[in-house]
């Protein structure tokens, strides 16, 4: 199912490396992972934002968007459908769903991420590669899921099989309002666009909204976690510091489209 990142040609797993048929090989870490990223070593979410997101997301806070998840995956009444989840940070999502579909396999740029995932979750295989260049041969997933993560459709529809599915995961206008409203004094209420492309067909969409109670410790994992923290200066993140308790919204859409085989590339 692997690549090589150099010639694009079949990864064959010998002992602990892949190696493609002209000799470019990769080690498989001994956290079980493979790094198939080339000449990116610091990109993605650094070691700070996966440790908050880690410590944050194993609070449960989302737990009823990966139970959404899997209640959407199940819909699509697939027989033991191979899924890939592009941008998948430090395997939480992966790590739940793998449960119930054990054929699941996780990619992000960030090897400190993928370093944890393959670490926490030892059954799950995690590589290391961009989403632009998708180290996966054409016509082999049959679901990717993509949650808060860039998205890459061009590499998405070739790695896809002919009928495959991308569950989109994005923020919803009011995601984190009140969060929003603690740090900053005009709210820009930001509004994700869905896919508009001919060889994708959308044919689902439901949204996901429900209220969580933060304590300080969750507020500053929040924070960090989320491309906010670059964004905000000292003097607004100090309001948050202060901040013991917060209740705010979660807001989600998640978003299914099928691959239209008569249209696609
Ligand atoms: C906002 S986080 C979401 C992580 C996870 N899906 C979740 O919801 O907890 C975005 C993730 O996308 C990864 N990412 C950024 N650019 C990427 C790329 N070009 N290819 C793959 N992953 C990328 C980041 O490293 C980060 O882990
Ligand atoms: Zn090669």
């Amino acid at each position: 199912m692997y690549i090589c990142p150099n010639c694009k040609t079949t990864l064959k797993k010998i002992n602990n490396t892949y190696k493609c048929l002209n000799n470019h090989s990769f080690d498989i870490a001994k956290e079980g992972y493979v790094n198939l990223l080339l000449n990116q070593p610091k990109a993605g979410d650094n070691k700070q934002m996966i440790k908050s997101r880690n410590q944050f997301l194993h609070k449960g806070y989302f737990d009823n968007l990966v139970i959404e998840v899997i209640k959407t995956i199940d819909d699509l009444t697939l027989d033991n459908p191979c899924i890939l989840d592009v941008g998948c940070a430090d395997g939480y999502y992966p790590g739940i769903i793998s449960k119930t579909y054990p054929n699941i396999i996780g990619m992000d740029i960030s090897k400190d991420a993928i370093k944890l995932a393959a670490k926490t979750y030892k059954k799950i295989d995690f590589f290391v590669a961009s989403g632009k260049d998708i180290p996966i041969k054409n016509n082999s997933i049959n679901i990717i899921l993509n949650i808060f993560s860039p998205h890459f459709l061009d590499e998405f529809l070739r790695i896809l099989k002919p009928n495959g599915y991308i569950i989109k995961i994005t923020p919803n206008e009011n995601h984190l309002l009140e969060l929003k409203q603690v740090i900053y004094d005009d709210v820009y209420l930001t509004k994700e666009k869905l896919f508009e492309d001919s060889s994708l067909k959308l044919i689902n969409s439901n949204d996901l909204n429900y209220k969580v109670t933060l304590d300080n410790e969750d507020i500053l994992n929040l924070i960090t976690m989320t491309p906010y923290f670059y964004k905000t200066n000292d003097a607004d993140l100090l309001k948050l510091e202060k901040l013991n308790r917060l209740n705010t919204t979660l807001d989600f859409k998640i978003a299914i489209y099928k691959k239209n085989i008569l249209l696609s590339k």
